[in-house]
């Protein structure tokens, strides 16, 4: 994705700390389109020779094989999974000049006027698309959808108020909304995130049926050898023990994974049962990137 999005973020902060346990400077390159896939096809072709990692989500590996029928990888399949970097709950955003507050006034103000609504994501198949069509699906609207090369350029538009909302991962929006340049409605996890208090949660807003929490991940591709997987592995779990490291993540409202969740095997089952969980609900919502 562009620059300055929330998968950006978490690779930078991981990746800060993973280059001084290698040793070796990591370089993050960002790459745009189709939903994240391009960037993952691409890494997934790269050399297995431990140089070239990714930093995929919940969008290029568990929504994408839904939405894009030719995809280039099965993300099941196609990589030597490092593990999970960060949990990152989705929070329903407007811009400011929204003619609504709550959540209730939202879906009162959609049902009006749904179809003049925009709603900004970062290309079909990434989280801020596959969490939206849920969300749409759940609220029955259907608002114009508005395609960015990333949830940073989307936020900067939802800040000068030229696109009217999106849900996104809480680690690119908490700054913004603690700084009160955008609204947020309500946030789609059981309990209230620690950096936004006076954020309801969607339950308590009103709104049933729209939990769900993203996730962003490393991966190398497929034949990286056991023993460079193992010390990519270390590395990430030495990051996510880092307390600097975790201060970042969490002031953005990160999940730290725990130790069980941070292994390579954890992750193959991750993707397997997001792949499988997200199959179904964006093919019953009709969405398809062709
Ligand atoms: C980003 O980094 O821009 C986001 O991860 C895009 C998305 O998946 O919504």
């Amino acid at each position: 994705f562009a620059a300055g999005g929330p998968t950006d973020v978490i690779a930078r902060i991981v990746g800060d700390h993973m280059s001084r346990t290698l040793g070796q400077q990591i370089v993050v390159e960002n790459v745009a389109g189709a939903g994240g896939t391009t960037g993952i096809t691409r890494a997934s072709q790269a050399q297995p020779d431990g140089y070239t990692i990714m930093m995929g989500h919940m969008g290029t590996h568990g929504a994408a094989p839904a939405l894009y029928p030719n995809l280039k990888y099965d993300p099941a399949k196609d990589f030597a999974p490092i593990g999970l970097a960060a949990g990152t709950p989705i929070v329903i955003v407007t811009k400011k000049n929204f003619p609504a507050s709550d959540l209730k006034g939202f879906l009162d103000h959609m049902k009006a006027n749904g179809d003049k609504v925009n709603m900004a994501h970062a290309g079909v198949g990434s989280v801020s698309h596959s969490t939206g069509i849920f969300f749409n699906s759940v609220i029955k609207a259907k608002p114009t959808m508005v395609a960015y090369r990333g949830t940073g350029p989307a936020l900067n538009d939802l800040m000068a108020n030229t696109v009217d909302f999106m849900t996104d991962q809480i680690v690119n929006v908490a700054p913004q909304i603690q700084g009160g340049n955008i609204k947020a409605l309500a946030i789609a996890t059981p309990q209230r995130s620690p950096v936004l208090p006076d954020v309801p949660t969607t339950k308590e807003a009103g709104l049933e049926g729209y939990e769900v929490s993203a996730w962003n991940a490393v991966f190398a591709p497929k034949a990286t050898p056991p023993d460079v997987v193992k010390k990519l592995s270390d590395a990430l779990v030495k990051a996510l023990d880092d307390e600097t490291t975790k201060k970042r993540l969490l002031d953005l409202g990160g999940v730290i994974p725990s130790a069980t969740e941070r292994t390579p095997e954890a992750l193959q089952k991750l993707v397997e049962s997001e792949v499988a969980r997200w199959t179904p609900v964006l093919k019953a919502a009709g969405a398809t990137a062709e």
